[in-house]
C-alpha cells in the first residue's frame, strides 16, 4: 500500500498530471505575502498543481509568523485544520506533544531525508524519533543590508564592527538620510538586539544567555553592555519606525532614503523582486562582530493529521516536493535564503547566498552555528514571546534603564 503511494504507475501518473478528480486538496498556512516571500510561495504553489493536486493558499499577513500562529490555533482548536503550516523550532514539538501532526517517516525514507539533510536540522523536524515536519530552506538571520551609493555619498565604509557601526550611522545622519531603517515590531526589534548581543557579547555569551537563558550571563555586566549598544542603535532609526512592516524598511534602503538594516536573509528576496544586483545596487555583511557566527532560521512546514484519502496522497506530494532538488533552488533562490538540502550546487546563486552556504558549513564546524531566538528557533514559545515583550518595552521607553530591562528579561526567560 505504502510502496505504491510512491511509485505510482503511468496511468496514475498520466491522470494526475491531467488534473484527475481524485486529486487531493493541499492547504498551506504561510506568512509569505512580501514582494519577494510571494513569489517563492507560488513556486511552491506551481510544483503542487504541476503535480495536480490543488492549492488552497492560507496566507496570513504579518512578518515573523505572530499572527498566523494566531489564526492557525483557532483553526486547529475547532478540528479544521489545514493540510501544513509554516511552523518552526521548538514549537514543532509543542503542536507534536497536542497529537495533531502527521507522522512523515514514509516520505522520508523513500527520498532518504536523513541522508540529505544536516542533523541539526532533521533534529527538529522529528518528534520523538519520527518526521512531523519537513524544511524548506536555511535563512541566515545575522545579516546587515546595506544601500553602497548611499554610503558613497556619506564617505563612509560599510561597518563590520559595532563602531564601525555607529561612526557610519552619524555620517549617514550627517548626509541627511536615515541611517537605520527599522520597523517597530517585537520580532524586527528581537532581530536586532540579537544581533548586538551576539556581535557586542560573543557566541558563548549568545548560547548561555539567550538559548540557554542562565540567570547569571543574563544579568551579566555583558547583558548590560548589549542591552546599552542594542539601544543605541534607536537613535539612528526615524520617527515612522513604529509598527512599520519589514519589507518597507527594507523598501527606504532599497530607494536610498535609508542607509543599513539589520535583517535576515528575506531581505534579499526583497531587493532582488526589485530587480536590483547583489554587490552593486546593495551588499550584505555579516551584521558587526558577528563574522564568525551563524544565527539560522530553517523554514518549515508541519504536517497535520488529516482524514481524507486524497487528501493525504496531497500531503504526501507536498513533503516530497518540498525536499526535491529542482524546488529547493527554484524556491530558495527567489526566497533569499540557501537550500536546506545537503550538497546542492550553488552556481546559480549570488554571493551572499554562497557566503551564506559556506559560513553555515564552516560554523557547525566551529560552534558558532546558534538558532535564532527572534525567529523560534531556540526557546519554548512562551519563553520566546515573553522576551520579546521585554526587549521591545526597553526599546520603546526611554525611562527604562538598562539594568531594569535585564531584570525583566531574566524573568521573561523563564516562562516555560
Ligand atoms: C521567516 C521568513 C520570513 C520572515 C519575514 C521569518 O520568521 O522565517 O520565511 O520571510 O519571517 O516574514
Amino acid at each position: 500500500m505504502k510502496t505504491k503511494m510512491f511509485k505510482p504507475t503511468v496511468l496514475a501518473l498520466s491522470l494526475f498530471a491531467a488534473g484527475a478528480s481524485f486529486a487531493g486538496e493541499i492547504e498551506v498556512l504561510h506568512w509569505w505575502t512580501s514582494g519577494g516571500e510571494a513569489k517563492a510561495a507560488s513556486a511552491l504553489k506551481l510544483t503542487l498543481q504541476q503535480k495536480g493536486d490543488r492549492w488552497k493558499d492560507f496566507a496570513v499577513a504579518g512578518g515573523g509568523g505572530d499572527s498566523a500562529m494566531t489564526v492557525l490555533k483557532s483553526r486547529v482548536v475547532s478540528g479544521n485544520a489545514p493540510s501544513a503550516a509554516q511552523i518552526k523550532g521548538p514549537s514543532i514539538q509543542e503542536w507534536a506533544q497536542e497529537g495533531v501532526l502527521a507522522n512523515m517517516d514514509d516520505v522520508a525514507k523513500a527520498e532518504k531525508w536523513d541522508e540529505s539533510l544536516p542533523k541539526v536540522v532533521s533534529d527538529i523536524m522529528k518528534y520523538k524519533g519520527h518526521y512531523v515536519a519537513v524544511p524548506v530552506n536555511v535563512h541566515r538571520v545575522n545579516w546587515l543590508w546595506a544601500n553602497p551609493e548611499v554610503f558613497k555619498k556619506a564617505g563612509v565604509k560599510v561597518p563590520t564592527t559595532w563602531d564601525e557601526f555607529f561612526t557610519a550611522a552619524e555620517a549617514l545622519k550627517k548626509a541627511g538620510v536615515t541611517p537605520v531603517a527599522h520597523g517597530g515590531q517585537n520580532w524586527q526589534d528581537f532581530t536586532t538586539f540579537e544581533a548586538v548581543a551576539l556581535g557586542v557579547g560573543g557566541t558563548d555569551f549568545y548560547k548561555k544567555a539567550l538559548v540557554q537563558r542562565d540567570a547569571a550571563t543574563l544579568s551579566s555586566p555583558t547583558m548590560e553592555k548589549v542591552l546599552t549598544t542594542f539601544k543605541k542603535v534607536k537613535d539612528y532609526t526615524d520617527k515612522n519606525a513604529p509598527g512599520r512592516d519589514w519589507n518597507l524598511a527594507t523598501a527606504m534602503v532599497i530607494n536610498g532614503q535609508a542607509g543599513m538594516q539589520i535583517m535576515g536573509d528575506w531581505a534579499k528576496g526583497e531587493f532582488l523582486a526589485a530587480g536590483k544586483t547583489p554587490g552593486k545596487d546593495f551588499v550584505c555583511v555579516p551584521a558587526p562582530g558577528t563574522d564568525k557566527a551563524y544565527t539560522f532560521n530553517v523554514d518549515s512546514f508541519a504536517m497535520f493529521k488529516l482524514k481524507d484519502k486524497a487528501n493525504i496522497e496531497a500531503q504526501k506530494h507536498l513533503a516530497a516536493a518540498i525536499m526535491a532538488p529542482q524546488f529547493q533552488e527554484v524556491f530558495n533562490l527567489n526566497k533569499g535564503s540557501i537550500p536546506v538540502r545537503l550538497n546542492m550546487p550553488m552556481d546559480k546563486f549570488d554571493d551572499c547566498a554562497k557566503t551564506s552556504s559556506k559560513d553555515f558549513v564552516a560554523t557547525s564546524k566551529s560552534g558558532a552555528l546558534l538558532p535564532s531566538i527572534a525567529h523560534g528557533m531556540a526557546v519554548p514559545s512562551a519563553a520566546e514571546g515573553a522576551m520579546k515583550d521585554a526587549v521591545s518595552q526597553f526599546w520603546n521607553d526611554d525611562k527604562m534603564t538598562a539594568k531594569d530591562a535585564m531584570a525583566k528579561i531574566a524573568s521573561a526567560a523563564k516562562a516555560q
